[in-house]
């Protein structure tokens, strides 16, 4: 069994299916062959949201999602991250083994730092906390979408160099990347995003979900003329939603003209609900019972808990602080 280890932040207050194709869908898969633990990462999100509340009800829509696709939590640790504050001790231990220079080379900060100029210091510091968050479990395969590669070297970059100077501590993880579901587009192609607002979220209500798929940018061709399937926003999507011979189907009534965009992205839509109904009939039985969603994570956290005290008073030991008494 092989330690499989993730996170998503609660930042928004649903999930996208860029979180979903991307990284989310293999926790399920994984779970059922490994052992499993699945996080929501509060402490990361606290780099973007400062509202009491927003933080409350965006980790309960997340715990209610990683239920509603179908994480099992006899199978899978499901947790808080806030709630196993060892994280941020270990944190701290990494800190002054990492290099500055690799953290302000992070193509993320380098990113928020272009768009806003201004910058809290927890975006620069966020690639270590998720390296103590990984490393803490001591995880062997992280499942991430590609924009989490340059993260999980870090990762690996500060667990060979721990692991040269105290001794053999943590297994260097090994990241998790589908070559098809790495980049999920967006509505405007690029990434999809929180930050791009090009986004649609796994449980848009019907109206808005048809709404954000009309709005998916195409080119201006009409509705008589061929069409280059591949290059087109509608087909890219619609591949993660269809079977090989809807695929074809559509491929080939791009290529014979006479199907417009327009007919794309309906056919997009009922095939975007067909795989996304039941989950979201699912999340909305969840996210009505916080209760019982947060006595999933007090257990979660309980056993996630004792992984954690294990591994810093290993830390502990072999960096030469004292004990916990
Ligand atoms: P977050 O919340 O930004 O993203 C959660 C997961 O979704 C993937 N993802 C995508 N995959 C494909 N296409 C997209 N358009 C897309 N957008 C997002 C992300 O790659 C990620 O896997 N830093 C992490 C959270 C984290 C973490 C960890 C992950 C904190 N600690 C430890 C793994 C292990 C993040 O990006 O969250």
């Amino acid at each position: 069994m092989t330690r499989v280890y993730s996170g998503v932040q609660p930042s928004a207050n649903q999930v996208h299916i860029g979180n979903y194709l991307g990284a989310m869908r293999k926790f399920v898969e994984l779970s059922k062959k490994h052992e499993t633990t699945v996080c929501i990462v509060d402490l990361h999100a606290l780099t973007s949201v400062s509202n009491k509340q927003d933080l409350e009800e965006f980790s309960i829509s997340l715990a209610a999602a990683y239920l509603a696709i179908g994480l099992d939590p006899s199978q899978a640790v499901i947790f808080r991250q806030s709630d196993v504050p060892e994280v941020c001790e270990l944190t701290w231990y990494l800190t002054c083994n990492f290099p500055l220079g690799l953290l302000e080379r992070a193509h993320a900060f380098k990113d928020a730092r272009a768009k806003s100029g201004k910058v809290n210091a927890g975006i620069m510091y966020y690639p270590i906390l998720m390296a103590a968050d990984i490393l803490l479990n001591k995880a062997e395969l992280v499942p991430v979408g590609a924009d989490q590669k340059q993260h999980l070297e870090m990762t690996r970059e500060i667990a060979i160099k721990f692991n040269h100077l105290y001794g053999e501590i943590f297994p260097v993880p090994e990241p998790l990347i589908d070559e098809n579901t790495g980049v999920i587009p967006g509505l405007d192609g690029r990434k999809m995003s929180k930050s791009y607002d090009n986004f649609i979220g796994l449980f848009e209500t019907e109206k808005k979900l048809k709404k954000k798929v009309m709005k998916i940018v195409t080119d201006s061709k009409g509705v008589e003329d061929k069409k280059e399937a591949e290059s087109c926003n509608v087909f890219k999507l619609y591949k993660f939603f269809a079977n090989k011979e809807q695929i074809k189907e559509m491929k080939d009534n791009y290529a014979g003209g006479g199907f417009g965009y327009g007919d794309a992205k309906l056919e997009l839509l009922r095939a975007i609900k067909e795989e996304i109904d039941p989950i979201r009939d699912s999340y909305n039985k969840w996210i009505s019972k916080p209760d019982d969603i947060r006595d999933i994570l007090a257990s979660g956290a309980k056993k996630n808990r004792e992984v954690s005290k294990q591994t810093i008073a290993e830390v502990r030991d072999a960096i030469g602080v004292g004990k916990i008494l």
